[in-house]
């Protein structure tokens, strides 16, 4: 141990020298930046002792709960008994073992699964493995991708060609050319003609219709693969009108085009199912996850795929060439395993599943405050999108008004109440929640209480 360090020495440490990510570094250099330093069951304490509703899941990844000894201790045995065997030309019991578990529980035949760290590499190893596919198959022209408006798909070069937020993407460009963007399912403020927004099955066609616009204007035998998440997280929470995914689906083998479902944050329970494709029931080619999986407790991401992707890779020659040093580390496989038995022993799954009406019930009823103008979400992945007038949800908010909105107003004010949410300004302004799968009625109220509260005090003009 080194010397005692204060909370205050603490924050100066990290603000002199740690990068954090996605941050304006400028804007905490006059004021203090929170320092988490643990976490018990569905809450955190920060270095000053203070205690925080963790309605995030810090970041969509805690699902069982923080401060597990069962989780602890399943990394701890790992970590003694083999801390590191790369899964390069070898396999390790973890691996295997966890590779196997998630064969059973993703849908139909996506029985194969190559690991990563984490989500951006997922999604990377995802269109690369798309690419080597159709080279495999005698279909070399086939690179392209067609991923939705505003997605959130992660950062590395490939995967941020694959995000459709261009505020995260500009000081980057170039980026990897071949990835095009489609309209995405939200319904509050959609491109379509209102009368076709009002009727499921005509929304689902229109947006099933945008994909199929963005293959054919691209050229189909040029495109590799679809990338959607069952419930788009960026631009707050989008759920697809029903039949979407089939007609998506259709679509995608009408065309000979893979579909990748991108369940970094819908999988693992936070739909209410181990894939956002099991509660909208399709079948994807890909799935790529990461986050909950080991809730937190270690890195892990990866990407499971239908056996046909695998079959030209079985004999000969043939190399998917990809790896990752720390991809499928025997720690995180440990914990993940460990992980999953705690979603099916304590019936989360099942607990989410039971508890949406209940949550969504608390959200709406937030609707008679002025500032929000929709509420929509599934399981416990739910948005407020706050609006200037409720009379005309049409007037949106100047960027500059939506920065002063949640970071003068919403998020200061739902910190200093301790619930830790997302308040998003990138897009139209939405508060987003998360929550700990473990969260129950007490939790919930909590949740409510802490949002009306907030959002009664804002000002929006
Ligand atoms: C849908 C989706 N895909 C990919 C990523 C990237 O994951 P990571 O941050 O683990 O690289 C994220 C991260 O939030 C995500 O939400």
């Amino acid at each position: 141990m080194g010397p005692a360090v204060t909370a205050e020495e603490l924050e100066a440490l990290a603000r002199r020298h740690l990068w954090t990510h996605f941050t304006r570094l400028g804007a905490y250099q006059d004021r203090p930046l929170p320092v988490f330093t643990r976490g018990q069951g569905p809450r955190l304490y920060d270095v000053h002792g203070r205690s925080f509703l963790d309605g995030l899941a810090s970041l969509f990844v805690v699902q069982a709960g923080h401060g597990r000894a069962d989780l602890a201790e399943a990394g701890r045995r790992q970590a003694q008994e083999l801390a590191y065997y790369p899964i390069w030309s070898a396999a390790h019991p973890a691996a295997a073992r966890l590779a196997a578990r998630l064969a059973a529980v993703a849908p139909g035949d996506l029985n194969r699964v190559f690991f990563t760290t984490g989500g951006s590499e997922a999604v990377e190893s995802a269109w690369k493995l798309a690419r080597a596919y159709f080279k495999e198959v005698g279909q070399p022209q086939r690179t392209k991708v067609v991923s939705r408006a505003l997605a959130y798909h992660g950062t590395t070069m490939g995967a941020l060609a694959v995000t459709g937020l261009p505020a995260i993407k500009s000081a980057f460009e170039p980026l990897v050319p071949g990835a095009v963007h489609a309209a995405n399912t939200n319904r509050f403020r959609s491109d379509f003609e209102p009368e076709a927004v009002a009727d499921d099955e005509r929304f689902a066609s229109a947006c099933a219709a945008a994909i199929e616009d963005a293959i054919v204007a691209e050229g189909p035998e040029t495109v590799a693969a679809v990338f959607l998440e069952p419930v788009q997280n960026t631009g707050g929470c989008f759920p697809p009108p029903p039949g979407y995914f089939a007609k998506v689906r259709d679509v995608c083998d009408r065309h000979g085009v893979l579909l990748v479902s991108d369940e970094v944050i819908c999988g693992f329970g936070r739909l209410g199912a181990w894939f956002g494709a099991e509660r909208y029931g399709f079948l994807p080619d890909m799935i790529t996850f990461a986050k909950g999986v080991t809730s937190g407790y270690a890195a892990l991401g990866g990407v499971v795929c239908r056996d046909f992707l695998a079959e030209p890779f079985l004999q000969g020659d043939a190399s998917y060439a990809h790896g990752i040093t720390f991809g499928g580390h025997p720690v995180s496989c440990a914990v993940a395993l460990a992980n999953l038995d705690v979603l099916q022993e304590e019936g989360l799954l099942t607990h989410v599943e039971e508890a949406e009406k209940g949550f969504a019930e608390r959200l709406q009823s937030l609707r008679d405050l002025p500032v929000v103008g929709d509420v929509r979400g599934a399981g416990f992945f739910w948005a407020l999108e706050l609006v200037k007038d409720p009379d005309h949800p049409e007037i949106r908010f100047t960027p500059e008004e939506r920065m002063a909105l949640i970071r003068g107003q919403v998020a200061p004010k739902l910190f200093q109440r301790g619930l830790i949410c997302r308040a998003d300004d990138r897009v139209d302004p939405v508060v987003q929640l998360s929550p700990v799968l473990t969260f129950g009625d007490a939790e919930l109220d909590e949740v409510e209480e802490i949002l009306r509260a907030v959002l009664t005090e804002v000002r929006t003009s």
